[in-house]
C-alpha cells in the first residue's frame, strides 16, 4: 500500500484549539459539525488502525437489515471523509467483516484491501481504501455472525419468551465487528441510520428517531435515526426486540419488555431530578433526550452510557432505588465521556474516575449526603483492597495506564478517579472546583482528551499558585501508582454504627440485629466486612437470620453468593446456578466462576458443569471474562 507522509495534516489536527473545524463545504449540503482531533503522542491510539491526520471519517450513514434467522447484520455503510491534501488511502478498522463492494459517491468501484487480523486484544484488521479523490466512500457488507459487538438473544433470553432479541455493545472496541469506521474514541463522528427490523420488533438506538417507522410491506419496518452530535464511535449502539416505552418526565423515559416496563418504570422513577441535578452541577445537558433501555439479563454490563439512551441491566432493579447510583453514573458519562471523551482507552479514567465523582455528586444531590457518603466510603475500601492486593508500587494503579498495562478492574480507574476529584474538592473549596469542572466540560466539549491536557487545564485555570500545587499533588494523582498522602478519605462516621456491628459479629458472633432496617450500602458493607472465613453453621445461621438468599439486590446477593462459595457453602450451589444461568453481568459472573475455580476439585466441577450450560447464553464480553477462568 502507498503511504504518505503529510505535512498538510496540520489542516485536519488541532491539539489544543477549542474551534470546531467546518467540514469542507458541499453545496446544499446540511452543514454538519466536525470536532478536531489530536495529534499529540500521548493521544496516539494504539487500538485503531486509522491514521485521521492523514484521512478521517467524519460521519456515517448506515443502511442495515437485522437478519434474525442468520443472527447477521448487512447492509451499506456511507462515510464521509476528510482528507489531507495529497492523501491517497483512508485506513478502517474492521472485525471479520465481509466487505462485498467499495464505491465512491457516483458509484465508482475503488480498490481496497483487508490486512491481516491481530486477534491481540481484538484489534481485527486495517481496510485500507485507495481514496482516487473520494470525498464519499459507498461500503456494502455484512457483519459476521459471532460479530463480537451483537448478541442476538433467543425468546427464552427474553422476559416474553416469545420473541427474539437484539443488542450491540460498543465499548471498547467492539464496534469493528458490525460498522467498518475508524473505531476510536479521538475520531469524533456524527451519524444516521436506517435499520429495518421484522415485525413487531422495536428498534432504539443512541441516536434521535425520526418520525414513525415506515412500514416496508414484507413483514418488516424500517426505523430512522440521527446523531447530530459528533461522538466517538464506540456510543453508537443499538437495540431491537419486544419494547413498549414509559414515559417518565418532559425528557426522560425508559424502555424495557412489557413484561418489565412496570418495574423498571418505577425504579429509574428519579431520572428527570437526576438530569436537573447533574445540570445545575455542571452545565447544560446537551443531548435533548435522556432515555434508557432495560435490558434482558444477558446484558454484560451494569450500565452503558450511549447518547441518549443508556443501556442498563435488569439487575440494579431492587424495587427501592438503592442502585439508581447506576443511572446517575451513566446520566454522568452524558459530561465526562460523552461530551469530552478520552482520545485512548489509557486514559479511560478521564471517562470513569471523572463520572464516578460526578455520579457520587449527584447521588449527593437527589438521595442526600449519608448515602452519598457511604457509597464513597464503599468505594474507598475497594481502591485499600485492592492496592493491599497488588502493592501500592503496581504501575497498574496510576490513573494514567501505560499502554498494555494490566487492567486492575474499577478500583483504579473509576474509584481512585473519583477520589482524586475529591481530593482536589475538597483542597480548593466546592464553589472552585465546580466552577473550574463545568468549565473543563464547556471548553473541551465534543473533543477528545489526555490525561496531560487535564493536568494543564487544572494547572492554568484551577490552580492559583504554586505552593497550592504543592497540596494538590496532581502529577502524583494522575501519573504515580498507589494513593498520594493528601487523599480526602471518607467519613469515618459513615458507617460507625453497622462497623460496630461488625466487630460484635467477628468477636462474639452476635450477627447484627438492626440489618434488616439498614440501608443497602449498610448491608453491603457488613457482606464486605465480616470475617472471610466461616463455617456451614455460621453461613446457615447468618442466612437465616439475615435473609441473605431471599434478598431482592442483586448487588447483596452477588456478594452472599461469593461469600458463601468461597467457603464451599454447598446449600449455595444451586441458587448460584440459577443465578448464573439467568444473569450475564460480567462484574457478577466472573467473580463467582473465580471463587468457585479456586476452591479445588469442589469448585472447578461445579465451574465446568455450570459454564458448560450458562457459557452459549453470555454475551462476548463475559465469555471472555469467564474463558479465562474456566478451561
Ligand atoms: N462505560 C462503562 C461500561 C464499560 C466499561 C464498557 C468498560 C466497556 C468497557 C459504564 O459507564 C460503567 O461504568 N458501568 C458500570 C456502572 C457502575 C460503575 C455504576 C457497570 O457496568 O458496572
Ligand atoms: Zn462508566
Amino acid at each position: 500500500m502507498r503511504r504518505l507522509v503529510a505535512p498538510l495534516a496540520l489542516l485536519l489536527a488541532s491539539t489544543a484549539c477549542t474551534t470546531m473545524e467546518a467540514a469542507a463545504p458541499v453545496a446544499a449540503a446540511p452543514e454538519r459539525m466536525v470536532s478536531p482531533i489530536l495529534t499529540s503522542p500521548d493521544a496516539v491510539d494504539s487500538a485503531t488502525y486509522a491514521q485521521p491526520q492523514v484521512a478521517r471519517v467524519t460521519h456515517v450513514a448506515l443502511d442495515l437489515d437485522l437478519d434474525f434467522d442468520a443472527k447477521r447484520v448487512g447492509g451499506v455503510a456511507e462515510l464521509d471523509v476528510l482528507a489531507a491534501p495529497g492523501a491517497e488511502d483512508i485506513v478502517l478498522d474492521t472485525r471479520g467483516l465481509e466487505i462485498a463492494s467499495v464505491t465512491d459517491g457516483a458509484g465508482r468501484e475503488l480498490t481496497y484491501e483487508i490486512g491481516e487480523t491481530v486477534e491481540e486484544g481484538g484489534k481485527g484488521a486495517p481496510l485500507t481504501i485507495a481514496l482516487d479523490g473520494a470525498t464519499k466512500l459507498r461500503i456494502a457488507y455484512r457483519a459476521p455472525a459471532g460479530a463480537e459487538a451483537l448478541q442476538w438473544l433467543s425468546p427464552e433470553q427474553t422476559k416474553g419468551g416469545v420473541h427474539p432479541f437484539l443488542f450491540s455493545q460498543g465499548q471498547a472496541i467492539l464496534n469493528r465487528s458490525w460498522i467498518p469506521t475508524q473505531d476510536s474514541p479521538g475520531i469524533r463522528q456524527t451519524w444516521e441510520a436506517r435499520i429495518t427490523a421484522p415485525k413487531p420488533l422495536d428498534v432504539v438506538m443512541s441516536g434521535v428517531r425520526q418520525g414513525e417507522p415506515e412500514d416496508l410491506g414484507n413483514g418488516r419496518r424500517a426505523f430512522r435515526f440521527v446523531m447530530d452530535k459528533p461522538v466517538p464511535p464506540y456510543l453508537i449502539a443499538l437495540a431491537a426486540g419486544d419494547i413498549d416505552f414509559a414515559e417518565l418526565g418532559p425528557r426522560t423515559g425508559v424502555w424495557a419488555e412489557p413484561e418489565t416496563l412496570p418495574r423498571a418504570a418505577k425504579e429509574v422513577g428519579d431520572t428527570e431530578q437526576l438530569v436537573s441535578a447533574a445540570e445545575k452541577l455542571y452545565g447544560a445537558y446537551r443531548w435533548g433526550r435522556y432515555d434508557m433501555i432495560v435490558l434482558p439479563p444477558s446484558f454484560p454490563y451494569g450500565g452503558m452510557e450511549n447518547p441518549v439512551m443508556t443501556f442498563l441491566t435488569p439487575t440494579f432493579i431492587a424495587g427501592d432505588r438503592s442502585n439508581n447510583g447506576l443511572v446517575a453514573h451513566e446520566l454522568a458519562h452524558s459530561w465526562s465521556g460523552n461530551l469530552v471523551t478520552n482520545a485512548v482507552w489509557e486514559d479511560s479514567w478521564l471517562n470513569e474516575g471523572v463520572t464516578s465523582y460526578f455520579e457520587n455528586r449527584i447521588v449527593e444531590a437527589v438521595y442526600g449526603k449519608k448515602r452519598a457518603e457511604q457509597e464513597a466510603a464503599l468505594a474507598f475500601a475497594g481502591i485499600e483492597e485492592t492496592l493491599a492486593e497488588v502493592g501500592d508500587d503496581a504501575p497498574g494503579t496510576a490513573l494514567h495506564h501505560e499502554p498494555g498495562a494490566n487492567e486492575l478492574g474499577s478500583a483504579i480507574t473509576y474509584d481512585k478517579g473519583h477520589f482524586f476529584l475529591r481530593t482536589v474538592e475538597r483542597l480548593v473549596g466546592r464553589e472552585r472546583f465546580d466552577a473550574w469542572l463545568r468549565q473543563w466540560f464547556d471548553s473541551h466539549a465534543f473533543q477528545p482528551a489526555t490525561s496531560e491536557m487535564f493536568y494543564e487545564d487544572m494547572m492554568a485555570n484551577l490552580v492559583r499558585d504554586e505552593a497550592e500545587a504543592k497540596t494538590l499533588m496532581l502529577r502524583d494523582w494522575i501519573f504515580a501508582p498507589g494513593l498520594p498522602r493528601n487523599v480526602a478519605k471518607p467519613d469515618p462516621a459513615a458507617f460507625a454504627e453497622v462497623d460496630g456491628a461488625v466487630d460484635a459479629y467477628a468477636e462474639a458472633g452476635v450477627i447484627p440485629p438492626a440489618y434488616a432496617g439498614w440501608t443497602a450500602a449498610e448491608q453491603m458493607r457488613v457482606l464486605d466486612n465480616i470475617p472471610k472465613e466461616r463455617s456451614a453453621e455460621q453461613l446457615a445461621a447468618l442466612d437465616s437470620a439475615l435473609g441473605l438468599s431471599e434478598t431482592g439486590n442483586n448487588e447483596i446477593l452477588f456478594l452472599w453468593l461469593e461469600l458463601a462459595l468461597a467457603n464451599r457453602y454447598e446449600p449455595a450451589v444451586p441458587q448460584a446456578e440459577e443465578f448464573l444461568a439467568e444473569v450475564g453481568r460480567a462484574k457478577f459472573v466472573r467473580p463467582l466462576f473465580k471463587v468457585l475455580w479456586d476452591q479445588g476439585d469442589w469448585g472447578q466441577a461445579h465451574a465446568k458443569r455450570i459454564y458448560a450450560k450458562t457459557r452459549a447464553g453470555y454475551h462476548a464480553v463475559t465469555r471472555a471474562g469467564v474463558d479465562r477462568i474456566v478451561n
